[in-house]
């Protein structure tokens, strides 16, 4: 089971076709951006937004931020046009949107057969169908390019006719069970949106129940919610002080051979050394950013 190895607190979406937005992106604070051809692009527009997601693609400039195109569905009149394209641009990640079983992320792999080896498939979990079946999905890791899930949320509460209300009583389950099969499998499990904008309260809330969960970040729509996103899924300094007596304990000579210690009056086991390391890691990153 892989950690994950890289900060990616705040993955801002923009339309692809938003020419001014994915210039600014450049310059946002975001960990990862995702070029959207789906939901945020009208039909007409589809073969605009496609052609320059692959022309922001090829110009790069995007620094340490991870690039992500996120395509139509297969079933739908743009899906095979944009994941060829996708393919052929070859960014971090290809997002595909309401997959339902584990075949249709197979399908969306061997879409992406020409694509380079760095480029991964993240997915959204934005459907009914896919609630029951979302360790099958997640086991396909180790024989995929499948590296991320993204909640999509919105969807889910359209298809479900629930409310998407602060607290977000009727998605928790689907929450949980999507972190407990990301991290089964060694994925990476990204939060969805918060449609306030504005709304800093809200996010600020929202973003910290997504770190309880477990989530390794938020999906973020306005340059606004970034910040907040990137405060709320990094570590704290209490946590980063508490890795580093940790790791700090496990390094001395008496620790050697043992399995459990004690630190600061509490227990650690070498499962916390882990957590610590992996807590170091990210913080290291981050402050380099
Ligand atoms: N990414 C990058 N830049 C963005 C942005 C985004 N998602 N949303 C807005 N901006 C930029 C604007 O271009 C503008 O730049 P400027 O100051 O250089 O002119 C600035 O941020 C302020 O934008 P603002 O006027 O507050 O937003 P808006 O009213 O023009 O747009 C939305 C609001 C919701 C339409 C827009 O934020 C958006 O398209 N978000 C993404 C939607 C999306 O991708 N949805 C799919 C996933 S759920
Ligand atoms: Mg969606």
């Amino acid at each position: 089971m892989q950690p994950p190895s890289r900060p990616r607190r705040s993955v801002l979406y923009m339309p692809a076709s938003n020419a001014k937005a994915v210039s600014k992106a450049r310059s946002l604070p975001a960990d990862a951006i995702v070029l959207d051809l789906e939901d945020a692009v009208a039909p007409d527009m589809k073969a605009e937004a496609r052609e320059a997601a692959v022309a922001a693609v090829r110009e790069g400039g995007f620094g340490r931020r991870e690039v992500v195109i996120r395509c139509n569905a297969l079933d739908t009149p743009w899906g095979a046009d944009d994941l060829a394209a996708a393919a052929a641009a070859g960014p971090d990640g290809v997002l595909v949107p309401k997959i339902a079983s584990a075949d249709d992320v197979q399908a969306y792999d061997a879409a992406l057969a020409g694509a380079p080896a760095n480029t991964r498939l993240w997915v959204m979990i934005e459907t009914c169908a896919v609630v029951p079946r979302l360790f099958d999905v997640a086991a396909l890791a180790a024989s995929t390019r499948l590296s991320t899930f993204v909640m999509g949320t919105n969807d889910l509460a359209k298809e479900m006719r629930a409310r998407l209300l602060p607290g977000r009583a009727p998605f928790l389950p689907i929450l949980t069970l999507t972190v407990a099969a990301a991290r089964a499998h060694g994925l990476v499990a990204i939060d969805g949106v918060c449609n306030a904008i504005h709304d800093a309260d809200l996010l600020a809330a929202e973003a910290a129940q997504g770190v309880e969960f477990g989530f390794d970040g938020k999906s973020a729509i306005h340059p606004a919610q970034v910040e907040i996103c990137n405060a709320a899924f990094s570590p704290s300094a209490e946590e980063i002080a508490w890795a580093q007596s940790v790791v700090d304990a496990f390094g001395l000579p008496e620790a050697a051979g043992k399995g459990a210690l004690r630190v600061d009056g509490k227990m650690v086991e070498l499962l916390h050394h882990a957590q610590a390391q992996q807590i170091l890691a990210i913080a290291a990153q981050i402050e380099g950013r």
